[in-house]
């Protein structure tokens, strides 16, 4: 529990990332206000979060103005896979610069923190490896991928064009792949890509003869350096860079994740798209020494955990929704989220919110708390 309990903003909170840190948040006793406007996050991600007494969420789009009063901004919002920061780059290139600009300003207004969330992609194909934060690039300004690069590059000089003109009080991370639960399942990225192809026994796509090689960072990893770096010294502006330095061939992630899954897919092989680096690994050196923070859960055991969150995820697919709201009452309970309903009956949630709009039926039951026995789970 935080000793000072703030209001904090999370645009984009119901993504991958940002669901995760709303839960952390809360977590730490603050009030929290996830603001999306659902164009890539899934109203599912945050279902176990909506009965929590310190929750809120607004459907916004970023690239408007907000008005609200908070202490803390962590600006998460927008696409963060190639598959969908590429389905309409103009939007991405709003997200990122207007996006930053409107939160900018509202941070100006109320005097709050505001962290963001940049990318290793600022770096573009780098040209010295490990990347450290001094390193200022090779990015191309004119390729499928500029929209995202260029617009998150943009969005750092905003942030700091502000610290020096108005004095707000700025935190810039700069993520490396990240995984976990909640990636989405057809949103392109390696992990994701690779444990439902395996799954689904598909053979798995590499792109490139597979030496490419990557860093993964689990999410619980990455949202304590979040919380690090905002709580850290007005002083530790960054940026900073945030993943974890182990780095492994592409290949080799695929064949161990097909040994871990027990699949029987093989592999196969296609062109490397434009502008695909080659290697990525940060030097979390600055992160070590001006935040006291390194990963520690080890890739075998992250996958682990990210497998079963895909397994269940894709036997839902199936049919099998009853183990979705399971889950979600298992981690509503976890957070203390209050599920009230009268004793005999079960409490309602509209199928819509829990699933993100994809289940066919309207109503999932959640049992009571403590009903004993009386609710049952199922779609
Ligand atoms: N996951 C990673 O490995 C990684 C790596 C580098 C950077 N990042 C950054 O972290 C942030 C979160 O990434 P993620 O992996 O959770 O992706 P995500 O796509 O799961 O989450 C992004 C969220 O932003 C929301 N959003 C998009 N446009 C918006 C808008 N105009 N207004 C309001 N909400 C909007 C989406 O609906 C979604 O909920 C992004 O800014 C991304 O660039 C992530």
């Amino acid at each position: 529990m935080a000793s000072v309990r703030k209001r904090v903003l999370v645009t984009g909170g119901a993504g991958f990332l940002g669901s995760h840190l709303c839960e952390r948040l809360l977590r730490d006793g603050h009030d929290v206000l996830c603001v999306d406007n659902f164009f890539t996050g899934r109203k599912s991600n945050i279902a176990h979060l909506l009965g929590h007494s310190r929750f809120e969420v607004m459907r916004h789009d970023i690239t408007f103005p907000l008005y609200v009063e908070v202490d803390d901004i962590y600006n998460l919002a927008c696409p963060a896979s190639p598959v969908h920061y590429q389905f309409d780059p103009v939007q991405t290139t709003k997200v990122s610069v207007i996006g930053a600009i409107n939160m900018l300003g509202l941070a100006k207004r109320v005097g709050a923190r505001i962290l963001q969330a940049s990318t290793s992609e600022v770096y573009g194909d780098p040209t010295v490896h490990p990347q450290r934060e001094d390193y200022r690039g090779n990015v191309s300004p004119l390729g499928p991928r500029a929209c995202y690069d260029e617009g998150k590059r943009c969005a750092e000089t905003l942030f700091f064009d502000y610290a020096r003109q108005h004095k707000v009080r700025i935190r810039v991370v700069r993520i490396f792949n990240t995984y976990g639960p909640r990636l989405h399942p057809s949103d392109g990225r390696v992990v994701s890509n690779f444990i439902a192809q395996a799954i689904r026994g598909e053979d798995l796509t590499i792109y490139g003869d597979g030496s490419q090689t990557r860093a993964f960072c689990y999410v619980d990893d990455l949202i304590e350096g979040f919380v690090s770096m905002m709580e850290a010294d007005d002083s530790v502006t960054g940026p900073v860079n945030l993943g974890n330095p182990h780095e492994i061939p592409v290949l080799t992630l695929a064949e161990r994740i097909i040994a871990l899954i027990g699949s029987s897919s093989g592999i196969v092989r296609r062109p490397l798209p434009q502008d695909d680096p080659l290697q990525r690994c940060p030097d979390i050196t600055l992160a070590q020494n001006l935040l006291n923070w390194s990963p520690r859960v080890s890739l075998d055991e992250g996958l682990r955990r990210t497998v079963a969150y895909f397994q269940e995820e894709l036997t839902e697919k199936n049919g099998a929704q009853g183990e979705r709201a399971k889950r979600i009452y298992e981690a509503a309970l976890a957070l203390g989220t209050p599920i009230v309903a009268p004793p005999g009956t079960a409490h309602q949630l509209n199928a819509d919110l829990l699933l993100g709009g994809a289940a066919e039926t309207s109503r999932v039951n959640i049992p009571l708390r403590n009903g004993n026995g009386a609710g049952k789970v199922g779609v």
